[in-house]
């Protein structure tokens, strides 16, 4: 696959702070790639960066394996578009979308067919004529989006696009961008500090903290072998308990909580007894009163505090019995639950291979 932008020690620092932090990573043509990380970690700085707004202060950066530092901005293959769309409220769709290629010479005929085509692409053939404020906000995302793609740019930069939608719009551009982005194959560097958007619409996610990378790597894995308790914390919920490693053979260790229970689980790598650790658990890695006659599951009780209904996202808050920390547990929705009541004791099992176990203070 052809590599179609590569960040190689990528470091920019103001004054004393360093915004960004020696990130390295390559995206191959025609992918999805996200940048995710808590607001103030770094991604717009390194977006601008990649964009040539702003200069690194040290690290390489190559679009298509040219060179792009000291290349001014509108000299890079690559367009932005921020969360304010930045879109001309006198000028009409066409106009809007027109502009670039007028900027760059193109002939009248060349930019009539090439609008019209990108609006094709877009799902908003024959909105030409209409002004931007009678799109919704919705169109109007669409709009920002053939104006960059109407460019033929080699990546498409994304800085927050949908974080001015209400929710429920939010939800149906997710789709909608991804469907695009996969019909339409241009590369896509993506930033959000929304995990659920950089998971659904991404092959690659990479997780920033601050001003590193923590891992790069697919939205299966990063939920499911996080790499560190930052990506394990910050990409879906997980519960953790404290504690420390009592015996350990090979992958398998044996952890006794602060709070007294304990607990086998597997390990990515040898741990020594006496280590501080933390465990990790998904809220849908606790079998709810599982069958007794289960062997090898871990077994706790716990009290049920709350009942979260959300649809098929549905929890139980609960206290361990012998703690005061509260943990998550999903709630299956197929009703057979629904006799449990606030302040039932119930036991929860999971299984060993779903605890994920980081050596406290690793990060
Ligand atoms: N021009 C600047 N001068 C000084 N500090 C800056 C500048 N731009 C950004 N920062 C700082 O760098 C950090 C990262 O900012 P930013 O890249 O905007 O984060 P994000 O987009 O992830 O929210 C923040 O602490 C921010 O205050
Ligand atoms: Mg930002």
């Amino acid at each position: 696959m052809d590599i179609d932008l590569s960040a190689q020690n990528v470091t920019k620092v103001f004054e004393e702070f360093t915004a960004v932090d020696n990130v390295s990573f390559e995206v191959e043509n025609g992918r999805f790639f996200s940048i995710l990380g808590p607001s103030g970690c770094g991604k717009t700085t390194l977006l601008r960066m990649i964009a040539g707004l702003t200069e690194p202060t040290k690290g390489r950066i190559e679009i298509r394996g040219e060179n792009m530092i000291g290349i001014s901005p509108n000299k890079r293959p690559v367009n932005l578009i921020f969360q304010h769309l930045a879109l001309f409220p006198m000028m009409d769709v066409g106009e809007n979308i027109a502009f670039g290629l007028q900027r760059r010479g193109e002939g009248r005929e060349t930019i009539k067919r090439k609008v019209s085509a990108i609006l094709d692409s877009v799902d908003l053939s024959g909105f030409d004529k209409k002004k931007i404020e009678q799109l919704s906000g919705g169109q109007q995302q669409r709009v920002a989006i053939a104006r960059c793609l109407v460019l033929e740019p080699t990546v498409l930069l994304l800085d927050e696009p949908l974080g001015a939608l209400d929710l429920k719009l939010r939800e149906q551009m997710k789709v909608e961008l991804k469907k695009l982005q996969a019909k339409i194959g241009t590369t896509f560097v993506y930033i959000t500090h929304d995990q659920s958007e950089a998971m659904v619409m991404s092959d690659y996610v990479a997780v920033m903290h601050n001003g590193k990378f923590e891992q790069i790597d697919t939205p299966q894995n990063l939920y499911n072998k996080p790499q560190t308790p930052f990506v394990a914390q910050f990409v879906g919920d997980n519960n953790i308990w404290s504690g420390k490693i009592r015996k350990a053979e090979g992958l398998s260790a044996e952890i006794e909580t602060d709070d007294g229970s304990v607990f086998k689980t597997k390990v990515d790598k040898a741990l020594k007894p006496g280590l501080e650790v933390n465990l990790f658990l998904r809220p849908e890695a606790m079998v709810i009163e599982p069958d007794k006659c289960i062997e090898d599951l871990n077994r706790f009780e716990v009290i049920v505090k709350s009942i979260l209904f959300d649809g098929a996202n549905s929890r139980l808050l609960a206290n361990p019995v012998n703690a005061n920390t509260e943990i998550l547990i999903a709630l299956p929705q197929n009703r057979q639950y629904d006799y449990i009541q606030i302040n039932d004791k119930i036991e929860i099992g999971w299984n060993k291979k779903s605890g994920i176990c980081f050596k406290k203070n690793e990060d």
